[in-house]
């Protein structure tokens, strides 16, 4: 028989693997999440019941931007299902896959929602990755679930796979793994994996769909490859959208769409106009809209801005 543990006497614990309904997958600063007997949905979970507010915004975010986004594209959103708050009982369904007693039944205190799961990475693409890219300290850690695409940012600056350990490596998550342009195209060789051109497009193609279709800054979601949950596909997706804001379409919310990339920076191919990566993902960013003028806008400015960065000196780590 199951003991339930509620999740506010019992938090850290199930981070060490003793929840015994709940299995924890990943978690932020902002939520921890958790699914429930290897089920494909997971439920994320507010750390602190003062953001319930939060949580409620990004799942109605999450489940308009879903709606008009994740048609056909390559990057995928999970498509968001119930919200529960125990402490107000306010319930939404989308679609009415849990009710508040099941909620109740897993534990879950906080605010939350559930969605769908992205499950872990093909089992032969893992062993590559901690093969390769675990720092030897940790290559018995478990294989990695999630890589998040950092494609704008170099990791291995100075290092083969064997001399990692010339960066003193305190911790590594293994839950959300970083992959630059050359970690995806030694993995690409040998897993035959999606080129890495056609997931720059498809990033620059959801971006652009984000901000126009779901009316999204965009602000610190994060791009993720994770498995498809059958066999050795791979799956693309984008998360994580509780600090994102609606912003006005106009050229006065430019300055909106241009921070929130510049501080995503990891993520996309540095804007200069020169970089084939780059030209890649703006040719993916269509601008045949009504509000042409604002799109290129955003284009200029960001292009501007990583020209000034470029001019830094202390600029040095990325590209
Ligand atoms: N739908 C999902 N399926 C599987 N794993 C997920 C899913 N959503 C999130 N995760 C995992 O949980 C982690 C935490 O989720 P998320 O990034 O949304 O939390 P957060 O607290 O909002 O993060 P941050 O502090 O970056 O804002 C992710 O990095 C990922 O590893
Ligand atoms: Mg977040």
């Amino acid at each position: 028989m199951h003991m339930f543990i509620p999740i506010d006497q019992s938090f850290n614990e199930s981070l060490t693997g003793n929840f015994p309904v709940l299995q924890f997958i990943g978690s932020g600063s902002f939520a921890t999440v958790f699914t429930s007997h290897g089920g494909a949905c997971v439920f994320k979970v507010v750390r602190d019941p003062k953001n319930a507010g939060i949580i409620a915004n990004e799942y109605m975010v999450l489940l308009n931007i879903h709606r008009t986004c994740d048609i056909n594209s390559f990057f995928k959103l999970p498509q968001p299902y119930v919200f529960y708050n125990p402490t107000t009982g306010a319930l939404d369904a989308s679609r009415h896959l849990f009710s508040a007693k099941t909620f109740r039944l897993l534990g879950i205190t906080n605010a939350s929602y559930a969605m769908d799961r992205l499950f872990a990475l093909p089992l032969t693409l893992g062993h590559s990755i901690r093969h390769l890219y675990y720092p030897d300290s940790f290559k018995r850690a478990n294989l990695p679930t999630l890589c998040r695409l950092y494609f704008g940012k170099v990791i291995d600056v100075g290092l083969t796979p064997h001399n990692q350990e010339a960066r003193p490596v305190h911790s590594f998550n293994t839950m959300d793994v970083p992959l630059d342009t050359a970690r995806y195209t030694v993995l690409d060789a040998i897993h035959c994996l999606p080129d890495l051109h056609e997931v720059i497009a498809g990033m620059g193609d959801m971006l652009a769909r984000i901000h126009w279709l779901g009316n999204c800054d965009a602000r610190n979601i994060e791009w993720v490859m994770s498995g498809d949950g059958y066999g050795d596909e791979v799956s693309y997706s984008v998360i994580d959208f509780e600090q994102t804001k609606q912003w006005g379409k106009t050229l006065e919310g430019v300055d909106m769409l241009v921070t929130a990339f510049m501080t995503n920076e990891p993520y996309y191919p540095r804007p200069r106009p020169q970089d084939p990566q780059y030209q890649i993902f703006k040719t993916a960013y269509p601008t045949d809209q009504a509000a042409l003028d604002v799109a290129l806008a955003f284009l200029t400015t960001i292009e501007h801005e990583q020209a000034q960065r470029d001019a830094e000196p202390t600029y040095g780590s990325m590209r």
